[in-house]
């Protein structure tokens, strides 16, 4: 029998490449996605059985929705990719509180509901590999995405300490960093207007799904998404002032470029 892999957001962008990626190593795949496009997931993947789930990930429902089915199968689960997350651009001044908490709740929230019995259950399994879908932003200041930065950056610490905790159960956690990536990401952030609207310079999501599940595999403990010139930007981001590399990140985020 195949292995198991969950994948969240993988009805488009980063996590259908991801999605892809485990299909043709070998996993079937339980993909999750909040609207009714996950329900083609068995037409983008094929060879493998195909699993989609709706479930909105931002709610307490949603992510038990998820468990229940995934108990339901009553098979280890191999592999989880931490990966649904969305931003929200514009001035914190201007911004929907509502649409923060929103972001919140998917992005940090819905992802610890859904850690927490992944760990439970792989830690019993005594094996295991957690993708974390973090982001360069995590390692700077994201002015006019000032909410969307810092939940990368809880998520990239929180995979990190876990990684630690977990080796003694045989389970190996991986923190994935994509720069910009070729996604509706940033249009559905309401970024079409700022450098980040553009898919044009973007990284390519098959490259950056496949650095990822690669990563995952060697049992790394995290690694840069995206081509040579994302990974200068991560270099750099190790060594700038914060305040410089916050000027840097507006030129690209901020409203009306
Ligand atoms: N694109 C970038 O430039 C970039 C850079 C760095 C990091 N990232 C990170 O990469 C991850 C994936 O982003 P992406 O670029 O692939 O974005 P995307 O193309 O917009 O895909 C987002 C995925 O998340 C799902 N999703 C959204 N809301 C959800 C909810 N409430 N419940 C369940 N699933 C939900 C979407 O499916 P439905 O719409 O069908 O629900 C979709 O499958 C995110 O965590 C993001 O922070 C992206």
């Amino acid at each position: 029998m195949n292995k198991l892999a969950l994948v969240t957001g993988a009805s488009a962008g980063i996590g259908l490449q991801i999605a892809k990626e485990l299909s043709q190593r070998g996993h079937d795949i339980v993909g999750i996605g909040s609207g009714d496009r996950i329900d083609k997931l068995a037409d983008e993947i094929t060879g493998v059985t195909v699993v989609p789930i709706q479930a909105d990930l931002s709610t307490a429902d949603g992510v038990e929705t998820v468990l229940h089915r995934v108990d339901e199968l009553a098979r280890p689960l191999d592999v989880v990719a931490l990966n649904a997350g969305k931003s929200l651009g514009g001035s914190f001044h201007d911004t929907d509180l509502d649409d923060e908490l929103h972001m919140l709740d998917l992005n940090v929230v819905g992802q610890i509901r859904l850690a927490k019995h992944i760990v439970h259950k792989m830690a019993a399994q005594r094996h295991g590999r957690i993708l974390v879908t973090s982001s360069l932003s995590a390692l700077t200041p994201t002015p006019y995405e000032s909410i969307y930065g810092p939940t990368r950056a809880f998520m990239l610490a929180f995979a990190q300490g876990l990684r630690e905790e977990m080796k003694e159960y045989g389970v190996s956690v991986t923190a994935l960093l994509p720069g910009a990536t070729a996604t509706d990401f940033h249009h559905t952030a309401g970024m079409d207007n700022t450098k980040f609207g553009s898919n044009a310079w973007k990284n390519d999501p098959t490259q950056v799904a496949r650095q990822g599940v690669d990563a995952l595999f060697a049992g790394k403990a995290q690694v840069i998404g995206g081509n040579a010139s994302t990974k200068r930007a991560a270099a750099l981001n190790k060594i700038l002032p914060e305040s410089i590399k916050a000027k840097r990140f507006a030129k690209d985020s901020r409203p009306g470029q």
